[in-house]
């Protein structure tokens, strides 16, 4: 197959995660003859560096005309302590969600049994976790009307849901729970919001198409203690987009380090894979960042692109280097193996050519 890729490298440790899954892809397409055309464009605070503008137009229109969406990650610390600050890296992101109508955000949270230990929850809580977070991403507090007082004294950010936005991203959730243990979770604050009553309706009036499915409903307070008291109970978990935000990334730490876990945006046409982790200034530029979380998008991006095989072999890659002992610093800090060695590691695994000595 020929597909067009769209690469976005994006802040701090972005390019150099990105260029390993980059590495990944092209041994993908060369075992299964596919091609895949890269184009680079600019998001985020390198986009506002070289542009003033951190989505540039020209950004959208590559991603609107792409197969897929490969995206490293944003921010910078220049920007996270200036509350006056006009122009934002991760406004860059918010608008390409929007403008592409990437309205649902897919996180799977696995864990791995070699890294148990990195976990701050008992292993026994860890065994059979296996659960995926969908997070409406277009709609809520996240793109509401914005105000702050002439004096500066009063602001407003409002929440607004509509049933069809609702709906788009429940009925992925309900389909994606038909594939899996059949166990959808609603997170919600029904007990005081008005937009949470709206969800709880449109997904009891969605259930009886999907009666296989078990329908839970969790106050978001009560779920983030449930996430750590007991995550095996869910399977599929929804929320609307703040409290999904907040839940995605109290739900990483379960499988001891941020810097393994993907996520897929999708819509309407095309969608984008990152890894969940951010921008991690601190060790931009130093090949020691944890480039799976990248690696596994990129899987996702595959498996988005019909090649199932293709996204199990990487998959597999991955599996095989941790239970080698192959791993990034934030796994080991004593024995551990450079971002580009990982890269190149996986890369071999899918390519069939295992390191000497390495069975
Ligand atoms: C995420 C990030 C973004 C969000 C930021 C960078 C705007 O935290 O993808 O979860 O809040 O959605
Ligand atoms: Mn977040």
């Amino acid at each position: 197959m020929n597909k067009n890729i769209a690469v976005i490298n994006g802040d701090g440790i972005g390019p150099e995660v990105t260029k390993q899954s980059v590495k990944i892809l092209d041994a993908v397409a060369a075992r299964y003859g596919h091609t895949f055309q890269y184009t680079y464009c600019l998001m985020g605070a390198d986009a506002i560096d070289k542009t003033g503008s951190p989505l540039p137009d020209e950004t959208i229109e590559v991603c609107l005309s792409s197969d897929a969406i490969l995206f490293g990650a944003i921010g910078h610390p220049k920007y996270d302590n200036d509350p006056t600050a006009k122009v934002r890296p991760e406004q860059g992101l918010l608008k390409l969600r929007k403008s592409l109508q990437l309205f649902a955000n897919i996180r799977p949270v696995s864990t791995y049994s070699t890294l148990h230990h990195l976990s701050p929850l008992k292993s026994k809580n860890l065994e059979g976790v296996d659960m995926v977070i969908f997070r409406e991403l277009t709609g809520g507090i996240y793109f509401g009307k914005k105000q702050l007082s002439e004096d500066g004294n009063t602001a407003l950010d409002e929440c607004t849901y509509t049933r069809a936005e609702i709906e788009r991203v429940s009925r992925l959730a309900f389909a994606y729970a038909q594939g899996r243990r059949k166990h959808l979770t609603l997170v919600d604050k029904a007990n005081v919001l008005e937009t949470s009553r709206l969800w709880r309706k449109v997904v009891q009036d969605l259930s009886p198409e999907y009666p296989d499915v078990k329908v839970d409903f969790m106050f978001v307070d009560n779920a983030s203690m449930q996430l750590m008291l007991n995550p095996k109970q869910f399977d599929v978990v929804l929320t609307e987009n703040m409290f999904g935000d907040i839940l995605s990334d109290e739900a990483s730490i379960i499988s001891g380090s941020l810097g393994m876990l993907p996520s897929a945006s999708v819509g309407t046409g095309s969608a984008l894979f990152e890894p969940i982790h951010g921008s991690y200034p601190q060790a931009a530029g130093k090949d020691i960042a944890n480039p799976t979380g990248s690696i596994l998008s990129a899987a996702m991006l595959l498996d988005h692109l019909g090649m199932a095989e293709e996204a199990s072999q990487v998959r597999a890659g991955v599996e095989w280097t941790l239970a080698h002992g192959f791993v990034t610093k934030d796994i080991d800090p004593v024995n551990y193996y450079s971002t580009s060695t990982i890269g190149d590691l996986i890369r071999d695994y899918v390519e069939q050519k295992l390191p000497a000595g390495v069975d």
